[in-house]
């Protein structure tokens, strides 16, 4: 997922060292040490904001990566999310969910339909987490086709 970062840095110049140590941490709440809610966007960004103090940018790309407001929401955890980490600029928020989003759990490359197909199968039709993926779908495509059209018209300037 780190490549697929490195890949934006045509469109995001001098922020692209934060999408890339974005890419590299965002799923750390996984770890079960820093587990707290069981929500690891949000564990993993407290976790970078208060043991790492991490940078702000960092901490709240990692807290709403892919979406996850709607995940909060199902997990009743939408308040303390959304209260205690701002979302980021949508250039580098689509970035991040590119990236994931393009990216399966093994590291290979998937584009985005078979991502989510992958997510739904791994959790099964009634698991929250494939709940919340479904309510995210819309915001997912959104950033992938954002990020695709940033990526094209960068192509065509320096091929024009
Ligand atoms: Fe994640």
């Amino acid at each position: 997922m780190a490549a697929r970062a490195m890949s934006l840095t045509s469109i995001l110049g001098n922020e692209a060292d934060t999408l890339i140590a974005a890419a590299y941490l965002h799923d750390i709440g996984y770890a079960p040490d820093l587990t707290d809610t069981g929500f690891h966007p949000l564990d993993g960004a407290r976790y970078l904001r208060d043991v790492v103090k991490a940078d702000d940018t960092l901490c709240r790309l990692v807290a709403h990566h892919s979406c996850a407001v709607n995940e909060a929401l199902n997990r009743n955890l939408f308040d303390a999310l959304t209260s205690e980490f701002d979302e980021e600029r949508p250039e580098l928020v689509e970035a991040l969910t590119y990236c994931d989003m393009s990216t399966g759990p093994d590291g290979t490359h998937l584009d985005v339909t078979e991502r989510l197909a992958e997510i739904h199968s791994r959790y099964g039709p009634e698991h929250l987490v494939s709940r919340s993926i479904t309510a995210s779908t819309p915001c997912i495509l959104a950033a992938v086709k954002a990020v695709e059209a940033a990526l094209s018209d960068v192509r065509q300037a320096s091929s024009g």
